[in-house]
């Protein structure tokens, strides 16, 4: 039998009702795994044409058979110089249309907890450069095509966005710089129908093979906290019933 994240209990909608994403198309990095995977395999269940990223390869068996003629994957690292430039050139060229409807920003790292006495230089300039310089530089990269049709763009900060006292240093740095360059970019984009949100999760958990008692456990634990600059993010909200229970593809 082939496999489909349309079927049981998925939070994912049924693929014939919502076609939100029909003519669309997403760019969405760090598709590979966690949230990045969750989010593709969500814009695909709305149709959308999807162009994936991440520099570690990517599992096919992981997208349904049914949506893989929708989704093209680049292995690249994005950290490289022209990576980001690249990537979009390759969306536009894959898709035929000179346009980009959704961007996530979703490849992210954490760092290694070291406060700001011990941080090394070799350390911030890793997470600053994967958590803030790679998806600025996306922005850059799609703005002028969106500029024609307006579009989304959607930044995966952290709860360490707004709280000094959830990882290290430099991850929390480079979280509140995203929370930054989210406002401004939605500040100076706006009057040309192009909307600019961060989503600010909590600690999310694998949890796709745990028994029931084990993520009600968990999710005492692991309440996720998210805030939206705007609720404007109908694709989310008409999706995700409330839940304290964070999963990758039900991060908040
Ligand atoms: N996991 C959590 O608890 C949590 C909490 C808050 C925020 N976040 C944020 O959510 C996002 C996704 O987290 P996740 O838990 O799904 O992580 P993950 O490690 O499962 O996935 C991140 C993906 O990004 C890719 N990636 C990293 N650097 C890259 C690069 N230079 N070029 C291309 N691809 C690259 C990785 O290969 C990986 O597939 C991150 O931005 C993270 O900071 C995660």
């Amino acid at each position: 039998m082939s496999f489909s994240y349309h079927d049981g209990n998925n939070v994912l909608p049924p693929r014939t009702i919502d076609p939100a994403g029909f003519g669309k198309v997403a760019i969405v990095t760090g598709c590979a795994s966690g949230v990045g995977l969750a989010t593709t395999q969500l814009f695909l269940g709305h149709q959308y044409e999807v162009l994936g990223v991440d520099m570690h390869e990517m599992e096919y068996s992981k997208i349904d058979e049914r949506d893989q003629g929708r989704f093209h994957f680049h292995k690249g690292n994005l950290t490289e110089q022209g990576e980001c430039d690249e990537v979009v050139r390759i969306c536009v060229a894959k898709y035929g249309r000179e346009r980009i409807d959704v961007l996530a920003n979703i490849a992210g790292v954490m760092d290694a907890f070291e406060a700001a006495d011990v941080y090394t230089d070799a350390e911030w300039d890793r997470v600053m450069m994967v958590n803030l310089t790679v998806p600025t530089r996306m922005i850059r990269a799609v703005l002028p095509f969106m500029k024609a049709n307006g579009g989304s763009i959607i930044n995966v900060a952290s709860k360490a966005a707004v709280s000094g006292a959830a990882a290290g240093v430099a991850y929390t740095a480079s979280k509140h710089g995203l929370l930054g360059v989210t406002k401004n970019t939605a500040w100076r984009f706006h009057e040309e129908n192009i909307r600019c949100n961060a989503i600010l999760p909590g600690g999310k958990r694998d949890l796709h093979n745990a028994p029931i008692h084990q993520i009600d456990h968990i999710s005492s634990y692991h309440r996720y906290e998210s805030r939206y600059f705007n609720r404007r993010c109908q694709l989310r909200s008409s999706l995700l019933p409330a839940s304290s229970v964070g999963l990758p593809e039900r991060p908040l």
